[in-house]
């Protein structure tokens, strides 16, 4: 059933962007609960910015949603335009997929890095709600998203995943993507993980970590390996942050 915008006040709509999928649903702003099924896409390959907005305008369509969109996607994005393509198609460099999608959808979208759309939806309704100071969400997946908060206050784009450990790309390391590529065991991988996280720590010193990502699933396999000072609280939202983040921020 189509329902027109008039009768979806508080609600928004949500798309979450990774390597592999595209998932998209009706997210409640009171709540942050999915109000529709979580609709899901394969990611066209290759993923070019042309091929990504026609899924994005058929996951629109699906739902019959008539008003803004965001998006979270798995890059530096400011202002609506890409800045950068760690684990994306390069061809997104410079493009303005706010305004590229827009026009694709013929009504207003915006996108929003995915860790610090995830890192939103856990500030506002999962794992960190309610909690003030320095908020620091860090996703494990293909990469390492971060998203840093003040006092619930967003400083997007920290792109921590890129610091450099040990001479190397941190993400190439300690992101979930690496236990598997090395086909380390959990304990292996997560004295990786403990080590980004103390430098992370000794840079910035938190008062929380958020740590989520698929990994976050099976928390026991890895973070009981994990000593640290500051405290982890393992992501709530699961699988839906992405779009309620997302959701969020969803002119
Ligand atoms: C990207 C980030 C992204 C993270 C998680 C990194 O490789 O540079 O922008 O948030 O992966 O998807």
């Amino acid at each position: 059933m189509t329902t027109s915008t008039n009768d979806r006040a508080g609600q928004a709509f949500g798309i979450d962007i990774g390597g592999s999928g595209m998932k998209a649903a009706v997210v409640d702003l009171s709540t942050g609960e999915l109000l529709s099924d979580r609709f899901r896409i394969a990611t066209p390959q290759p993923a070019t910015p042309e091929a990504m907005a026609e899924v994005v305008v058929e996951l629109v369509r699906h739902h019959g949603w008539d008003g803004g969109v965001g998006c979270a996607f798995p890059a530096v994005v400011r202002n609506g335009v890409v800045e950068s393509a760690a684990n994306i198609d390069t061809s997104w460099i410079d493009v303005d997929a706010d305004k590229l999608f827009t026009d694709a959808l013929g009504s207003g979208v915006r996108m929003i890095n995915d860790a610090d759309a995830a890192g939103l939806a856990e500030v506002r309704f999962g794992a960190a709600a309610g909690r003030t100071g320095v908020v620091m969400m860090l996703t494990f997946g293909t990469g390492i998203g971060s998203g840093l908060f003040i006092d619930g206050v967003l400083v997007p784009n920290t792109e921590l995943g890129h610091l450099e450990l040990d001479g190397h790309d941190a993400e190439s390391r300690a992101a979930a993507s690496a236990r598997k590529r090395h086909d380390w065991s959990w304990s292996h991988w997560s004295k990786k993980v403990e080590h980004y996280l103390r430098h992370v720590e000794a840079l910035f010193s938190p008062d929380l970590f958020v740590v989520g990502g698929g990994v976050s699933k099976h928390p026991h396999k890895w973070l009981d390996h994990i000593s640290i000072d500051t405290e982890i609280q393992v992501a709530s939202m699961a699988n839906n942050a992405g779009i309620v983040g997302a959701a969020l921020v969803a002119p």
